[in-house]
């Protein structure tokens, strides 16, 4: 009978120290996301040296926590699997160090694994990939659409050329007096109100490439106009119409993406996969595709460490692995 294997994977890009044990890449083990939100709610976004100091505080306890949740002890662990590219430097530092010193002391083998591809698998513990898939990445930092045809074989179709979606929501939701994490928040107040301002469409052209800076300054420009007449804002619909405006972009791109391509499965990738609206408009994309669209669960949207498990995986069976010299790089695509 063929060995289960087991992957202990680290997640430390941004603020979540997360650990994880993953079973034949689909099974969630056990895994910790401890959260650094509320600290960094008090500056208004993530500040990185705080990141690092907090993941490097934490990072012993998240593992211990993570290994009392089951009886799987490190020996039984197969590889070591990290998040080495893309995020904060200095965060993203700590997870490899740790996960260094734990490949080497346990010997066990080290696997590099790239975040956004992380993203795309966190799905994989509700339903099997079916390829070719159609990858929908709307996170922090990425808005990318791509084209899966097996597991690490990506062809971009187009990406943002300035800001991130979630990036987007973020920043309206700072000039919006929306505390940090902007995401949530922003969905929160559209959910109470309606899209009546007018606001310029993103990228209105028959590309796959989105952008989102024209859209966050209009409503910059708009809040501050209003503000210097002493007109009210309303808040809640401002956020309805942002969102209809950013989400409707995603939705057209998938639709033009399911006419060209003839793809059956997608996925939601990243952050901004929480969002509800999102997920409501992308699945009247699929369904009148006939497609399937597959979101991960609430837990696995935000950053974890299960993601990167996953995504280890079909590196393991490919014995990709890496060595101690791993170094964390900032900036990355899905296809580097
Ligand atoms: O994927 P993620 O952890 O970041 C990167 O890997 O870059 O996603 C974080 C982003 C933030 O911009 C956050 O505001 C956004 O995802 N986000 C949301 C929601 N939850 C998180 N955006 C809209 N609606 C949400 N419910
Ligand atoms: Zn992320």
């Amino acid at each position: 009978m063929k060995k289960d294997v087991y992957i202990l994977a680290v997640e430390t890009s941004c603020d979540e120290t997360s650990i994880a044990i993953v079973k034949n890449g689909n099974k969630i083990v056990s895994d910790v996301i401890l959260t650094q939100m509320d600290v960094h709610a008090n500056y208004g976004g993530v500040v990185p040296e705080i990141a690092s100091r907090m993941h490097t505080e934490n990072i012993t306890m998240v593992l211990e926590q993570t290994l009392k949740q089951t009886d799987i002890t490190m020996e039984d662990i197969d590889a070591i699997a990290v998040t080495y590219a893309p995020g904060l430097l200095g965060a993203l530092l700590v997870g490899i160090e740790f996960a260094k010193t734990l490949s080497y002391v346990y010997n066990k083998p080290l696997i590099k694994v790239n975040h956004l591809i992380g993203h795309i698998y966190a799905s994989i513990f509700e339903n099997e990939f079916k390829f070719p898939m159609l990858a929908v990445v709307v996170s922090g930092g990425h808005t990318e659409l791509v084209v899966m045809k097996d597991d690490y074989d990506f062809e971009m179709l187009g990406s943002t050329m300035d800001d991130a979606i979630g990036e987007a929501y973020d920043k309206v939701a700072r000039v919006l007096g929306i505390p940090y994490p902007g995401g949530p928040g922003v969905e929160a107040a559209a959910a109470k109100g309606k899209p009546t301002y007018e606001l310029p469409k993103p990228v209105d052209d028959d590309t796959y490439n989105f952008s989102y800076s024209g859209l966050k300054s209009s409503i910059i420009n708009l809040v501050n106009k209003e503000k210097s007449h002493n007109n009210e804002i309303r808040k809640e619909d401002l956020a309805c119409s942002f969102q209809v405006a950013a989400v409707d972009e995603v939705a057209r791109k998938l639709d033009l993406a399911l006419k060209n391509y003839d793809i059956k499965n997608v996925v939601v990738a990243g952050g901004v996969s929480a969002n509800q609206y999102l997920r409501s408009e992308l699945k009247k994309v699929t369904d009148k595709h006939k497609a399937n669209l597959y979101v991960p669960s609430l837990r696995y949207c935000t950053d974890n460490a299960a993601m990167i498990g996953a995504a280890a995986y079909p590196l393991y069976k490919r014995q990709e692995f890496t060595n101690l010299a791993l170094n964390a790089v900032s900036h990355a695509d899905i296809i580097n």
